[in-house]
């Protein structure tokens, strides 16, 4: 009995936290960012085209992409700047 408080003391932090995972970067990715990164410059899977951009790290980059970059529409058309967040890191752990 203990322990099932205890994870759903867990569950309701998990859910609290609130926090994107992976899997849900990779989600924002395939439905508003593949369209171009699949095959247009910074191109997915070109290190050497991430290298400089990964280097300017997660938070600065995010705020690049809801800023926009043309032709990289605001929010890189993602629907939130945590989605947009998720998406870089996805992006990110794909190229390094
Ligand atoms: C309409 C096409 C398009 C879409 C959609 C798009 N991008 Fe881009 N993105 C580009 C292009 C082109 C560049 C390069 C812009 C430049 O450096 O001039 C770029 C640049 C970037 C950069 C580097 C920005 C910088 O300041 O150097 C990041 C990070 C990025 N995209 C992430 C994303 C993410 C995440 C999404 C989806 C949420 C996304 N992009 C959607 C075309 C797109």
């Amino acid at each position: 009995m203990k322990r099932l408080v205890i994870l759903a003391g867990a569950v309701a932090a998990l859910m609290i936290g609130g926090q994107v995972s992976a899997a849900d970067g990779k989600a924002v990715y395939d439905k508003s960012c593949a369209g171009c990164h699949k095959g247009m410059k910074p191109k997915m899977g070109d290190k050497a085209a991430w290298a400089p951009i990964i280097a300017q790290g997660v938070d600065a980059m995010t705020a690049s992409v809801m800023k926009g970059k043309k032709p990289m529409p605001p929010k890189g058309g993602a629907a939130s700047e945590e989605d947009a967040k998720a998406a870089v890191e996805y992006i990110f752990s794909q190229n390094k």
